[in-house]
């Protein structure tokens, strides 16, 4: 091939903003369409949508929220492992039909050690038990909260408790809290040790949130990301995570497919593989990486990358999740396939399914709400959060996701920081995307996300086209969102 057929053979890198959705014939209501989807092959989100792993997107709160409201938070792995760990931990404890990983407390420990639990694990009540685990007393908040910080357990604690053997089941459960006007219920094995706990609040929230994700155990799902070279991050966070994402700018590299095989060798949870962007690199993974239950795409569409202006490299969302698409359908693999990066609008989700996607990865969508980590900013009047990529100098900073990047200098940033408008709660951005999307399933006549898949057609958009068919020749007031 000649170097002027690297023109001639150059592939439509196309975006979001270069398409369009042709309507079709359409036999549906809006309202009719089911946005549920596939995140892994075992996973089923009620909503197509994830949070990005990064430090100003995705900790327990977004993780609890988004997992509530029918979706998925992918915890970042900026911090130690032992703060992902919590950070898991906290997810599944969230709620859950009976809580297994059960705090329980000795007779002989303070009010103050108390105090310092309730704030460690954010619990409010404890079963006490003796040297040999087993059960011998409550302790809750009512019980201690004014009292001296030096008494013991022992002085404050429910001696006679009301405990339930593993076979109780939710109906059971909920008529002894309500009989006995209690708030905890210990479950025990035959010897009297704390197998589990159903709590009251578990049991309301289930009835709250009745398009939640949850595993077998009735706890909310979670996953989390790694650096394909941490495996014993990866094993550690194994015992409470359900989905395990490989965080990397470029995984179609030797050294990421030998560190990911050992991955899917060592963990129970599924393993999601990414970023990639090319037929080819989709076709590695499904023939070389045994295991893979879904992949991560797209390179340098992020609205926080600059990986593009610095390196000239990147696979734009749409046009990697067309690639890899193809991909996944010619081996007939079952694998999701996770649009990531350049997602602003219900509609660019809606192109992406078009294009073979399941679900959505979205970073600056979720890094506005209320339950990012990101701080809160008062600007000129209106309310900013916090949000930067996590090859930024500020990201970068904090060193653990530093091999997100495998540059050859330090000084090369390939993200950028900034704000981006407070847009209020999850369920609200929740609620306004799927209102979208269903709205352009509407439009196209699909009732469900695989027949998105099948039914979507395309038109492309010339520049000049598009400024058309965004509002134009009338004055607006203030910013708009996806401007
Ligand atoms: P959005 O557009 O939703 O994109 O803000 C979020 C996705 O962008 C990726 N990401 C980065 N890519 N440099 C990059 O090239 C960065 O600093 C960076 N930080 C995040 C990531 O895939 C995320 O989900």
């Amino acid at each position: 091939m000649g170097f002027r057929d690297k023109f001639r053979n150059a592939d439509h890198a196309l975006t979001f903003n270069d398409v369009l959705l042709l309507p079709g014939w359409t036999v549906i209501e809006p309202s009719e369409a089911d946005v549920g989807s596939q995140a892994t092959k075992k996973v089923m989100l009620n909503v197509p949508f994830i949070s990005s792993p990064m430090d100003t997107v995705t900790e327990s709160e977004m993780a609890i929220a988004l997992a509530r409201h029918g979706g998925l938070g992918v915890l970042h792995r900026n911090c130690t492992a032992e703060e992902e760990v919590d950070m898991a931990r906290a997810v599944k404890r969230a709620e859950a039909l009976v809580i297994r990983d059960v705090v329980t407390v000795k007779a002989n420990a303070t009010i103050d050690n108390l105090l310092g639990l309730m704030e460690e694990h954010n619990i409010h009540g404890f079963p006490v038990v003796d040297d040999g685990e087993s059960i011998i007393g409550i302790v809750t908040w009512r019980d201690f909260r004014l009292a001296d910080r030096n008494l013991k357990v022992s002085d404050v604690m429910t001696k006679e408790v009301i405990t339930a053997g593993e076979n109780i089941s939710l109906e059971e459960a909920k008529s002894i809290l309500h009989k006995h006007r209690i708030e905890k219920l210990p479950i025990v094995d035959d010897t009297n040790r704390v197998t589990g706990l159903i709590t009251m609040k578990d049991i309301t929230l289930k009835g709250t949130y009745p398009d939640a994700v949850r595993d077998e155990m009735g706890r909310l799902i979670c996953a989390a990301a790694i650096s394909p070279f941490d495996l014993e991050r990866a094993m550690e966070l194994d015992e409470y995570v359900d989905i395990i994402f490989t965080d990397v700018a470029h995984f179609h590299n030797k050294n990421c497919f030998d560190a990911a095989k050992k991955l899917l060798d060592s963990v129970t949870a599924e393993v999601v593989v990414g970023n990639i962007g090319t037929y080819q690199a989709a076709e590695d993974c499904l023939t070389k990486l045994d295991g893979v239950a879904g992949l991560r795409v797209g390179i340098g569409s992020g609205s926080i990358c600059s990986t593009s202006v610095v390196t000239r490299a990147g696979a734009p969302t749409l046009y990697a999740v067309s690639q890899v698409a193809d991909a996944v359908e010619e081996y007939g693999s079952d694998v999701s396939i996770i649009a990531d990066g350049g997602i602003r609008n219900p509609g660019d989700i809606a192109v992406a399914l078009a294009v073979g996607a399941s679900c959505a990865m979205m970073g600056n969508v979720f890094a506005g709400t209320s339950e990012s980590p990101g701080r809160l900013v008062a600007l000129e009047g209106r309310y900013y959060k916090e949000y930067y990529g996590m090859g930024s100098a500020a990201a970068r900073k904090k060193r653990y996701a530093q091999d997100r990047y495998s540059q050859p200098s330090k000084t090369i940033t390939e993200g950028v920081e900034g704000w981006v408008p407070y847009r209020g709660g999850v369920a609200e951005i929740v609620s306004e995307f799927v209102g979208g999307l269903k709205a352009s399933m509407g439009y196209v006549g699909a009732r469900t996300i695989p027949e998105m898949h099948e039914k979507a057609r395309l038109a492309l958009v010339t520049e000049q086209g598009a400024k058309e068919l965004t509002p134009h020749d009338i004055m607006l007031p203030g910013p708009k969102r996806g401007q």
